[in-house]
């Protein structure tokens, strides 16, 4: 009698990195969750997740990548791809610049000359492109914005209350920034309504895996992997990828493109996307930030990951 010898089954090359970047930085103890909106100070600081989903369609994930929590600022980079599909390039950019800023994601400043918030990424300019969405109110708008969500995670997504009430009842500087950018015409009138968009666009509850397909579907010219739905006409994918890649880390964006070499961006409740163009998405969740507001192991991975496979764009 023949004993056939006990083998480990096959593992995935990538989640095979994926469980030991996990392992690597589960205990790194840096950072500490946001706490200027009360809602986000309640987070676990040890959840950890990871997902990457390919242009294939292809799903690998580590830890807590089922984890819901919002979007916050990653929520930024749609949003600019709804007013480029609903004004186009040059109408967007006449509202809102492409510079990136030396500057924290909260500053209250304009363009000098031209009194544009600097870029999509930061609350200004997020705000900015947000009061551009097209709808007849503010249900119309709404429904329109949490379609085109669907259209890159593949399923409905729901905003979550307790998180968007307490934005709006704390958000005083974003409310500074929309009056100051009404002034100068950069918005129109409708400034609260505009303003709850944002909110409620922040609020948006997503895991890791759903960040992945989001940054798979921009990674696959704006085409879904998983359902095969064009998200966004791919002709504006480059303008978001563009915009991401100067400007997606906030002040730490020169650096993380001189480091990782990717277009990315995070969100103050730890989320972080990432697209490798014409390869893959991925989502990290890991609530604790540094001090630029990016999430500490979040950044690590992606260094790491970069560095493995390869994937810094030059
Ligand atoms: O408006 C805010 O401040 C938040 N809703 C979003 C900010 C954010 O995620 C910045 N990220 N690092």
């Amino acid at each position: 009698m023949t004993i056939e010898p006990i083998t480990a089954p096959d593992v995935h090359p990538i989640q095979e990195v994926l469980n030991q970047v996990h392992e690597k930085y589960r205990s790194l103890n840096l950072g500490t969750p946001a706490t200027y909106i009360p809602e986000l100070a309640k987070t676990d600081p040890k959840l950890f997740g990871i997902c990457i989903v390919t242009v294939d369609g292809e799903q690998f994930s580590v830890g807590d990548a089922e984890q819901l929590f919002t979007i916050q600022s990653i929520s930024k980079v749609f949003v600019h791809g709804l007013a480029l599909e609903d004004h186009g390039r040059e109408q967007v950019l006449s509202k809102v610049g492409v510079e990136p800023t030396g500057d924290a994601f909260n500053a209250i400043v304009l363009d000098e000359q031209s009194k544009r918030p600097y870029n999509p990424m930061v609350n200004a300019g997020a705000i900015a492109t947000t009061s551009l969405i097209k709808g007849q109110g503010a249900s119309e708008r709404l429904n329109r914005m949490l379609a085109m969500f669907e259209r890159y995670i593949g399923h409905e997504s729901y905003i979550d209350m307790p998180t968007f009430m307490s934005e709006r009842t704390t958000g005083f500087r974003n409310r500074a920034m929309a009056y100051l950018m009404r002034n100068f015409g950069m918005i129109d009138d409708r400034i609260d309504e505009s303003l709850d968009l944002y909110f409620q666009q922040c609020s948006l509850m997503v895991n890791c895996c759903d960040l992945a397909t989001m940054a798979a579907t921009l990674a696959n010219q704006g085409k879904n992997p998983r359902t095969g739905v064009q998200a966004v006409p791919s002709r504006y994918v480059r303008d978001m990828l563009s915009v991401m890649y100067m400007c997606g880390m906030y002040n730490y964006s020169g650096e993380w493109a001189y480091r990782v070499g990717l277009p990315a961006k995070s969100g103050v409740s730890g989320g972080l996307m990432v697209v490798v163009p014409g390869r893959l998405g991925l989502g990290i969740f890991s609530p604790p930030l540094d001090e630029r507001g990016n999430s500490v192991r979040g950044v690590k991975v992606c260094e790491d990951l970069s560095e493995q496979f390869g994937l810094h764009l030059f």
